[in-house]
């Protein structure tokens, strides 16, 4: 069995924990424990392989740390974690992965990542709009996938993905 490491990062409250909580014990985390750090795994199977993926569940960060820099540098796949409901968290984004290709010193490109935008479910306080995903994703060559760990919504899709760019690297 292959096994796998990513890290999960993004602004504080987007969703991070719920996300991983929900991929790898199918539940949902209702209330709002923010957190420190913490360490997930799953094993599943993609496509007829079964694999292993070690996640690592880190803190918000609205700036770019040493800690950020330590995180990116261990992991070699990444899941950028923005809140549909809150537009700011997308620039965080943005910034993210332009440090992970600096410090990884590889093109943006050659990075195993996925996009999350979280609380999908919360449609009445949308406010990144599916068109403004769709341009980026084109823009940055990356998939984008939209995400309700309430409603358990295109959760496990993401990951498959993930697995599978680590996968032919
Ligand atoms: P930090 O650890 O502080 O960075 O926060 P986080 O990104 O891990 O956020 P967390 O997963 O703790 O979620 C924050 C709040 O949003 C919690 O109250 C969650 O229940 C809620 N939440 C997370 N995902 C969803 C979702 O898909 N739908 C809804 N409705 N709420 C969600
Ligand atoms: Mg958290």
């Amino acid at each position: 069995m292959r096994e796998f490491n990513a890290v999960v990062l993004g602004a504080g409250g987007v969703g991070k924990s719920a996300l991983v909580v929900r991929f790898t014990q199918d539940q949902f985390l209702d209330t709002y424990d923010p957190t420190i750090e913490e360490a997930y795994s799953k094993t599943w199977t993609v496509d007829d392989e079964l694999v292993q993926l070690d996640v690592l569940d880190t803190a918000g960060a609205e700036q770019f740390t040493a800690i950020t820099e330590l995180y990116i540098k261990a992991a070699t796949g990444f899941v950028l974690v923005f809140s549909l409901i809150q537009e700011a968290s997308l620039k965080e984004v943005s910034n993210l992965r332009t440090q992970i290709a600096r410090v990884k010193g590889v093109s943006e490109a050659d990075v195993p990542l996925v996009v999350v935008g979280t609380k999908s479910d919360l449609v009445y306080e949308r406010e990144v709009q599916p068109e403004t995903l769709k341009e980026l994703s084109y823009q940055w060559t990356v998939p984008f996938y939209e995400t309700s760990a309430k409603k358990n919504s295109h959760v496990q899709e993401a990951f498959d993905d993930l697995v599978r760019q680590m996968r032919t690297q």
